[in-house]
């Protein structure tokens, strides 16, 4: 597989042939791409990897969250995230993923304490088994939101998220901002601004805090990105 050429670091194909557009195929086309790329990648050298998680521990903080609350990781990949809430005595976690492949590089990592962790593969934009998940007191996402270039996939996000957080519940959302590159592994992404996000999580959703921050990856490029704290106000 060749650079994508995003700066990503990721080893993935940038072709113009987009490999999962059509609707019902979506799912499969979607899950195989991602899986080709933790096949291929090197999880600390992917234009995503962070060390330490800084700008969403930040958050974190700001929510408020208790250890034994349900904390959900959306598009988790291969995060460090996992590890920090670990180390700090984080017990109720699920961590999610539409690609199998990044769920055992992470329980791998994390050995025996993957037991304590619940594991669900699945489609963000075409939930199945995460409807049946138990209510979030706080949702993670870091770079997957901007992926869903297409409104019904945003909606089926938004809606989601709106059944599974509790009212009172927080969501952290990490996406490209508006300098931000318009691809990433391959794929297009939406770039968001403080307004826009707010739009998508209005009106049961209340914005708390906000910032902007430069990503260095690890082949030194930057990638500019918005992090925003919500709550959720109303069911
Ligand atoms: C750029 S990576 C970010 C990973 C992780 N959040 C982090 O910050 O390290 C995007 C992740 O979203 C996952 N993903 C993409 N589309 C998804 C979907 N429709 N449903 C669930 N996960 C998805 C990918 O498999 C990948 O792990």
């Amino acid at each position: 597989m060749s650079s994508c050429g995003t700066g990503c670091g990721c080893g993935s194909n940038t072709s113009n042939t987009r490999p999962l557009i059509t609707k019902n195929k979506v799912n499969k086309d979607l899950q195989d791409y991602w899986e080709t790329i933790y096949n291929v990648i090197d999880s600390e050298k992917s234009g995503w990897y962070e060390k330490t998680p800084e700008p969403t521990l930040q958050l974190i903080e700001k929510s408020g969250v208790n250890k034994g609350d349900h904390i959900f990781l959306a598009g988790a990949g291969t995060t460090t995230l996992v590890d920090y809430l670990l180390d700090n005595h984080y017990t109720n976690i699920t961590v999610s993923d539409i690609s199998s492949t990044a769920l055992d590089i992470l329980k791998e990592r994390l050995q025996d304490r993957a037991n304590t962790i619940n594991w669900v593969v699945d489609d963000l934009t075409n939930p199945e088994k995460l409807e049946q998940i138990p209510p979030i007191d706080l949702w993670i996402d870091r770079a997957v939101f901007h992926f869903f270039t297409e409104t019904d996939d945003q909606k089926t996000y938004i809606d989601l998220l709106n059944k599974l957080v509790k009212t009172g519940g927080k969501v952290i959302i990490a996406t490209f901002n508006l300098k931000g590159a318009t691809k990433c592994s391959g794929l297009p992404v939406r770039r968001y601004n403080e307004l826009m996000l707010k739009e998508k999580l209005k009106p049961n959703f209340e914005l708390q805090e906000s910032f902007e921050t430069l990503y260095t990856m690890p082949s030194g490029d930057t990638r500019p990105y918005l992090y925003t704290l919500f709550n959720k106000l109303y069911n």
